[in-house]
């Protein structure tokens, strides 16, 4: 195990590349499992979670091939339709290899995931759209038993729970009906650019889906996919990370290269109410922020795109903390993703959570202290702050964070951050 020293307190500036999509990328390299032709993608990230998945359908019987950001990925017949909890309890979405081995093999084995530190995280919505496409679902030995002897069947679904629309919900039926007879129409879908890209992904392999982006998708079936090259989107949580950096007092302006504007505007939106300076460039492909010198406190109430991502609450608490005034975050699709919240507080942050809701009352300064990282985006509001508290943070259990963020030592380092990677020998804190 590994944790991360930040000495507090050096000046950002510079310009840094932002990486290919996590989120996109997990379903798309699922979805080369949809063909037996090879699939090239590039800008994959090289982080944890996209390890993970190409280590499992390599497992499951794929040829995987990895250099720099490229994949290709073959996956002839023979593929193992069932996959054992060792293989897929470290990433979550692994669950979106449920529709692309449906639609394949019309059967497969998946362990049911438990919940996660943000959350229960149920995968109802998944299966309720793969039964509505004929299959059968069984629970067996914690897994899902899952199968449609006589192939999937389009109907319409409505993705819509509870929470709203679901991403990986909206991916898996996507993936599974592309190959089922005849046309599937799905209802209250995740609009996300993530499951665009997705799309635009399988549409190259001959896929005949439409309205991707909106509310409701339309897949015709098709016989076939076929191999194809694709190019992941910029991963707009990075960016968005970045960005808040960008904007606190420690930076003097840094530029972000490789972004996309239109997949940034709630992002964008919210660092320019809060007064802080965001410019993009002509084309949106590049963009230029440094705190505002009148920096105002903020309000956040998380909802699925273009609402203000549930992925970028944490990182802009972090900025709020040290923002003058009284902010307030509510993420309404996972109430209880507020764990980063008492470490912040450790380092001197003034937040009290309460149902849903954190309460921000900015400080003029935070302190540096070990502290845990507790998943993803909790990690990255660790960083955040760390970067502009006095003295030296330890982040633990740091393999969170590498989970999501490719090089992400390497780019604060180029931006003039001081950060170092070192062996946690004591493994963190008390669990
Ligand atoms: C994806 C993202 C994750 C992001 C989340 C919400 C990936 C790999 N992960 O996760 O980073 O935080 O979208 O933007 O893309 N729900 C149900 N039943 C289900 C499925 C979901 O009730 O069967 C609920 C969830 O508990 C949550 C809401 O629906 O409250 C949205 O979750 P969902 O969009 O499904 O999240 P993921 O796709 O797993």
């Amino acid at each position: 195990m590994e944790k991360l020293i930040v000495e507090g307190g050096y000046r950002l500036s510079g310009t840094v590349n932002i990486s290919g999509s996590k989120n996109a990328s997990l379903p798309i390299l699922a979805a080369a499992l949809l063909t037996d032709e090879p699939v090239r993608i590039t800008r994959v990230p090289d982080v944890s979670d996209t390890n993970y998945m190409l280590q499992i359908l390599s497992q499951l019987g794929a040829s995987v091939e990895r250099y720099s950001g490229t994949v290709r990925i073959a996956s002839p017949d023979g593929i193992s339709s069932s996959a054992s909890y060792e293989q897929v309890r470290k990433m979550r979405a692994s669950i979106c290899l449920l529709g692309p081995m449906m639609a394949r093999m019309k059967r497969c084995t998946l362990p049911l995931p438990g919940g996660c530190v943000i959350g229960d995280r149920p995968v109802d919505l998944h299966l309720r759209a793969i039964q509505a496409l004929g299959a059968r679902v069984r629970v067996k030995g914690g897994n899902m038993v899952i199968e449609a002897p006589n192939g999937l069947v389009g109907t319409t679904v409505d993705m819509r729970g509870d929470s709203g629309p679901t991403v990986l919900g909206t991916d898996n039926l996507m993936m599974a009906a592309v190959l089922a007879r005849g046309t599937t129409v799905i209802e209250s879908a995740a609009r996300e650019p993530e499951v665009v890209d997705l799309a635009n992904f399988l549409n190259k392999m001959g896929a005949r889906i439409e309205g991707a982006g909106s509310r409701t998708i339309t897949i015709h079936g098709v016989e076939r996919l076929h191999g194809c090259e694709h190019t992941v989107i910029p991963d707009r949580i990075e960016a968005g990370t970045f960005m808040v950096a960008g904007c606190m007092g420690m930076s003097d302006g840094i530029t972000l290269n490789r972004v996309c504007r239109e997949h940034m505007k709630s992002i964008s939106d919210l660092l320019v109410e809060c007064g802080h300076v965001v410019e993009y460039n002509e084309d949106g492909t590049s963009v230029s922020v440094k705190p505002g010198e009148r920096p105002r406190s903020g309000k956040i109430l998380t909802n699925p795109y273009p609402g203000y991502p549930t992925d970028m609450q944490a990182q802009m608490t972090a900025l709020f903390a040290l923002t003058p005034g009284i902010s307030v975050v509510k993420d309404t699709i996972f109430p209880q993703r507020f764990m980063h919240c008492s470490e912040l507080k450790r380092m001197g942050a003034n937040i009290k959570v309460d149902n849903g809701t954190a309460i921000i009352t900015g400080v003029e300064g935070l302190s540096g202290a070990p502290v845990m990282a507790s998943d993803l985006r909790a990690s990255a509001a660790l960083v955040l702050a760390a970067l502009a508290a006095e003295g030296t943070t330890e982040i633990h259990r740091l393999y969170h964070i590498d989970r999501g963020y490719e090089l992400l030592d390497d780019k604060l380092e180029l931006l003039g951050a001081r950060v170092r990677r070192v062996p946690d020998l004591e493994g963190g804190l008390v669990e």
